[in-house]
């Protein structure tokens, strides 16, 4: 059956270009790029070198500032655990961060609140952003890390990141932000928003799973964090293991296409989320759109269906890939934390969908989409047989 892709904040397809430039590094270039003996070792060097450049560039970092992971959760674990590793008995000893996180920060934060530094959670206002004045009140002068994240993934709110930045700034507080569902899709720079670390993972934005980076400052402050891994001494000792040359390839080309494409690209995306919601509440009453509309990532929708049992409503589209929530958590009866914490009923979340669409989303699969959804609500209402014959949905 043919399926509409509509979970791109859960993961993408490799791009076509980012899978030539990797695959050569997983034949013939094979090479570690810690062989310092023979050419192989150094042409793997070499690439991985240039892709830590074009990394860099789309942050505005410099290459040295970059340290390869496996991805967005072991960046930020890194960034966390690090820093606080790096003082366990300093006087600073506070963490603040939003309680709308994904796990891979609430959870890490919850291991530093185990081990007896101090976590301070911020509740998002009913659009899930978290407001500079909000980290300004919070702030004391045991405060070491503010751990904000760019973009919510099952909301796609944007979070005031300049903003924030420069509270931190002032405060002299270090500020850190999951960018997992930012990067490639928002410009981000992290001089302009005073960012000192940010974790991104490369299967977000048309890299293949499994490689990601932290972006550790190194000019003014130069920060430090402690490796939360040991082994072969690999990116400054700080992530030891060898290198995942081919993953981090296509991160640098994945980057390269992000940084000349992101413009035209998020307004396409944008405009396309946009069809896809009129699509839907030019037809279906009682829909609310969950998250910003203002501070948004251009290709994030979430909806709640009025009456209507998201599980029975996935069920029904079996064609249609979109998410319950965050794929991150799925298996859990739950509603959605996210949902929760932003005052949405649990009744209403248990009737919620995110759709997220992408770089390969095409204008007929989002009026597919839309006339799926329509159909598939309405049908579970009872209100098909009036509403087609008006509107026109397909049987
Ligand atoms: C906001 C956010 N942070 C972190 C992650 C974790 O990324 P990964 O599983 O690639 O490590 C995700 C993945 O869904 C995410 O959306």
């Amino acid at each position: 059956m043919d399926c509409v892709y509509l979970d791109y904040n859960a993961t993408t397809p490799i791009d076509s270009r980012v899978l030539e430039a990797m695959l050569p590094w997983l034949k013939e270039k094979f090479g570690n790029a810690s062989s310092k003996t023979h050419p192989l070792g150094w042409a793997a060097n070499e690439a991985v070198e240039a892709a830590r450049e074009k990394l860099a560039k789309l942050l505005g970092a410099t290459a040295k500032e970059i340290v390869f992971t496996s991805g967005a959760t072991e960046a930020n674990n890194l960034a966390l655990l690090g820093l606080f590793g790096l003082k366990p008995e300093g006087t600073k000893r506070q963490i603040i961060t939003g309680a709308i996180e994904h796990h891979a920060v609430l959870d890490t934060a919850h291991e530093l609140g185990r081990r007896g530094f101090e976590v301070t959670l911020l509740r998002p206002d009913s659009t899930g952003r978290v407001s500079a004045e909000a980290v300004r009140e919070a702030i004391t002068e045991r405060t070491l890390l503010v751990s904000i994240m760019s973009a919510n993934n099952e909301l796609g709110t944007l979070n005031p990141l300049s903003d924030i930045g420069a509270v931190c700034k002032k405060a002299g507080v270090i500020f850190h932000t999951d960018a997992a569902q930012a990067v490639g899709k928002i410009p981000l720079d992290v001089e302009r928003m005073g960012v000192d670390l940010l974790a991104l993972s490369g299967h977000k934005f048309y890299a293949p799973k499994g490689v990601g980076a932290l972006y550790l400052r190194t000019r003014t402050p130069r920060l430090r964090v402690e490796p939360i891994t040991f082994g072969g001494g690999q990116e400054r000792g700080l992530r030891p293991g060898t290198l995942n040359v081919p993953g981090i390839v296509a991160l640098g080309e994945a980057a390269r296409i992000a940084r000349e494409e992101l413009t035209a690209e998020s307004a396409r995306i944008g405009g396309l989320r946009d069809r896809l919601f009129h699509g839907i509440t030019a037809r279906v009453t009682g829909v609310r759109r969950n998250g910003s509309a203002e501070h948004s990532l251009p290709g994030t929708l979430s909806l709640s269906f009025e009456g209507v049992d998201g599980s029975a409503l996935l069920v029904s589209l079996p064609d249609l890939a979109v998410s319950t929530g965050s794929a991150c958590s799925t298996g859990s009866a739950e509603p959605s934390y996210v949902l929760k914490a932003i005052g949405v009923s649990d009744r209403l979340a248990f009737s919620t969908a995110r759709f997220s669409v992408g770089r390969h989303t095409t204008e007929a699969e989002i009026d597919r989409a839309a006339s799926r959804v329509t159909e598939v609500v309405l049908k579970l209402r009872g209100q098909l047989a009036s509403v087609v014959g008006t509107a026109g949905a397909p049987a």
